[in-house]
């Protein structure tokens, strides 16, 4: 059944010792080298074009493994470029004529085991190149394992294998990139939780507000006049306002509190970034009219009561074990400073050297440098160096969305930046930082909305590294780009109750947050039987923008799109007061859209801390209504969770394309 390897010695060896470009295997011309638009424009790719930089590549090693599934693992590199790449073949019995690739710019060629069985279970083998700027390199392997998969599986080389690209965040540039300036390499893709802009930029102020003490709480009732124009601001530039339920997970690392968050990682990456493009915005921001750090305001109080200018002296520099500087001891530290991410300048005899960021701890007197920071810069330190260490930078990137408003009216979130007319309320910066981000991770792609094949988008509702209507911006793209082909070729769904982590969420996070891998890997097989089969998939989500904030139809029927919806209530109240002890009756109704499959299973977080203890059995399908009682035994108020699965063919023991949703309640016990 399986190839021997002899076979594979040969087309190593052709490309090896022959230096035939790949192209050139597989078609009898020579095929031509891909062409870039203009100068420095996205490179256009065909399905038998030459990329001069893709175009060798090298079969390390090639395996039969057992794990997750029994399958051919080859591994290798495209040589000279610093990509290796991994291609997993199920059992020849178990493939069906495609291949699933996974695209993220920072990660490396070894797909997770989920990934590979996910693949094979789907009928396809999986690819997985390491991850960079572009869709080029991702590009080259989908060709060469054509090739590879051709000889392996003995298939005949008149039938179309297909290919299918997804990626999530970064990978979403990437395969957006991808389905607009490639022909015929993938035969569709599924881009998630997209964000042309990037929505970190607009965070701004509330940046500042989670920083505050006692800004914990409901930022609704909790705050001021100012916290709410603040509030006002952001939402109508898009952050969700039910995200701001994790009020830690917008400010703070979650996965450790006293760690940083999505504002700190902001400030702590941004700063050197926007300093590198943008090079006198801190001291315009200081000092010109127009920006929050002159506007005579209660907020631009705020922000000039926040900056902080302190000088001291290096006592000590720790080194990794390469003898890069990764924290310093000072002899004191300020008394009072937002510590995650202030800039510490370096100065000698001969001035400034140059700055980097850091987390201080005020305790120790000791600060981390953040890894990444100009190793010129920091190799100058030594002790009695002075620092100086100043939040200037920190504080200003917080209102740099206001100075970074879209020419193109079409991203009419901005509006809210605008006046009627369309000119931008505040001074615009010369640099435009979204389009650069977006044109460098997407491989100098333009998100025009021309794409060239199928395209299944899921953007999620609590995510606050891309808002949701990004995405619906995006449709209006591919709506303007396809005419009458669009709902042909284009779907965008949104996941409710689902932020911007891919992987593995933190146990207590499980409460209010569903893991979405089971909504990709259905609309990968949607994608799957679109193209191949021309099985019309399930409608996108309807839905209505309002004020930057995207809102959902609340019933099943209404909503479409393929997750089922979860009430849980007390005979149809959200609240219950209860005593201790006292036996508590849960209503669950859950739905799955039309023609979407069947709930699969049922289980229960009674007290709202991620922990589902206990599975309810069910009678499997579409519809389900069950009742439960409960008994607290302390007293407290408790978010209690019930969380669902639904699958296309009702398979209650699969754990591939489940689909989740949560339903919640408010419980006090007196
Ligand atoms: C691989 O690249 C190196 C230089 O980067 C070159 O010397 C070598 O000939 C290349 N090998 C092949 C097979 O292209
Ligand atoms: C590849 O990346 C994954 C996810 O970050 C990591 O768990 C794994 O160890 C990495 N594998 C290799 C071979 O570097
Ligand atoms: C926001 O910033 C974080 C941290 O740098 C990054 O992981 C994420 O991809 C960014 N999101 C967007 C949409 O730019
Ligand atoms: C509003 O609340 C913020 C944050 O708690 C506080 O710093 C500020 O002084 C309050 N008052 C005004 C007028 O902004
Ligand atoms: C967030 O916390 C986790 C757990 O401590 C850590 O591994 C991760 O590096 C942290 N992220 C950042 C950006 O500090
Ligand atoms: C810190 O040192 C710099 C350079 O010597 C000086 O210009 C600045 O005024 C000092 N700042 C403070 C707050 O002392
Ligand atoms: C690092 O800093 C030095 C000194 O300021 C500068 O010349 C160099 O360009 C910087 N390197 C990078 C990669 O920014
Ligand atoms: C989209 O791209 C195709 C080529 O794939 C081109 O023929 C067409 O004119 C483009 N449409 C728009 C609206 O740019
Ligand atoms: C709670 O309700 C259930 C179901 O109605 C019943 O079986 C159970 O005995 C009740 N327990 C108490 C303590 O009332």
């Amino acid at each position: 059944m399986n190839q021997p390897i002899s076979t594979y010695k040969w087309m190593q060896s052709a490309i090896f010792l022959l230096i035939l470009p790949l192209a050139s295997l597989q078609s009898p011309t020579p095929a031509a080298e891909c062409i870039t638009l203009g100068t420095s424009g996205p490179m256009q790719i065909t399905s038998d074009c030459i990329d001069p930089t893709y175009n060798f590549p090298i079969v390390d090693s090639e395996t039969d493994e057992d794990s997750p599934i029994q399958h051919r693992k080859v591994s290798g590199h495209f040589n000279g470029t610093g990509i290796d790449f991994n291609i997993y073949m199920p059992e020849k019995a178990r493939w069906g004529g495609k291949f699933f690739q996974l695209s993220y710019p920072t990660q490396n060629a070894t797909a997770d085991p989920e990934t590979v069985a996910f693949a094979a279970d789907s009928s396809a083998y999986a690819i997985q190149a390491t991850g960079a700027l572009g869709y080029r390199a991702d590009a080259a392997l989908a060709k060469f394992s054509r090739g590879v998969a051709r000889v392996y599986y003995q298939q005949d080389p008149s039938l179309r294998i297909y290919g299918y690209l997804y990626g999530g965040s970064g990978g979403s540039f990437t395969t957006i990139g991808a389905m607009e300036n490639t022909f015929g390499v993938w035969d569709s893709a599924v881009a998630l939780i997209q964000a042309p802009l990037s929505a970190n930029l607009t965070i701004g102020p509330s940046a500042l507000w989670v920083d505050f003490p006692g800004g914990t709480g409901d930022p609704l009732t909790s705050l001021n006049e100012t916290g709410r124009a603040v509030l006002e601001e952001v939402t109508a530039l898009g952050l969700q306002l039910k995200v701001w339920e994790d009020f830690e997970g917008v400010g703070q690392n979650r996965s450790n509190p006293s760690g940083t968050g999505l504002a700190d990682i902001i400030r702590l990456l941004a700063v050197p970034q926007i300093r590198g493009v943008d090079p006198t915005y801190s001291d315009d921001f200081w000092s010109q009219p127009g920006y929050l750090g002159t506007e005579k305001s209660p907020l631009g109080d705020i922000f000039r009561n926040a900056l902080v200018e302190f000088n001291t002296t290096v006592q000590q520099v720790e080194t990794d074990s390469e003898g890069t500087p990764i924290e310093i001891i000072l002899d004191d530290t300020p008394p009072f400073i937002i510590t995650k991410g202030p800039e510490f300048t370096i100065i000698t005899e001969r001035g400034k050297i140059g700055q980097f960021t850091g987390i201080l701890d005020a305790g120790t007197n000791r600060a981390s440098i953040q890894p990444g920071s100009n190793t010129t810069v920091l190799a100058a330190m030594a002790k009695g160096t002075q620092i100086q260490i100043d939040n200037r930078w920190n504080l200003a990137i917080r209102g740099y969305h206001r100075h970074q408003v879209p020419t193109d009216r079409s991203f009419y979130a901005y509006d809210y930046l605008r006046y009627s007319n369309g000119e931008p309320r505040y001074p615009q910066r010369e640099v435009m930082l979204a389009p650069i981000i977006s044109r460098a991770t997407s491989g100098g792609g333009t998100h025009t909305g021309n794409i060239t094949a199928k395209l299944i988008v899921m953007d999620n509702m609590l995510d606050y590294d891309a808002f949701p209507w990004h995405a619906d911006w995006y449709k209006s793209k591919v709506q303007q780009a396809l005419g009458d082909r669009f709902s042909d070729n284009y779907r965008l769904h949104f996941s409710d109750n689902a932020d911007h982590s891919m992987y593995t969420l933190p146990q207590a996070q499980t409460a209010r947050l569903i893991d979405f891998r089971g909504l990709y890997e259905q609309y990968l097989r949607d994608l799957s039987a679109w193209v191949e089969k021309a099985v019309t998939p399930p409608d996108g989500t309807k839905y209505s923008v309002d004020n930057g904030q995207v809102v959902l139809p609340l019933t099943a029927a209404s909503r479409r799109s393929i997750q089922p919806i979860v009430d849980l209530t007390f005979g149809g109240e959200s609240h219950i007061q209860v005593s201790v002890g006292q036996n508590v009756t849960f209503t669950v109704h859950a739905e799955v859209p039309p023609a979407t499959g069947a709930i699969v299973s049922l289980e229960w977080d009674f007290y709202g801390v991620g922990d589902y203890v206990q599975q309810h059995a069910i009678q499997v399908g579409p519809v389900v209504d069950v009742e439960v009682t409960h008994i607290y035994d302390a007293t407290g108020f408790y978010l209690p969770s019930v969380r669902v699965a639904s699958q296309r063919t009702g398979d209650q023991d699969t754990s591939f394309a489940r689909v989740l949703n949560i339903g919640r309640a408010r419980v006090t016990v007196k």
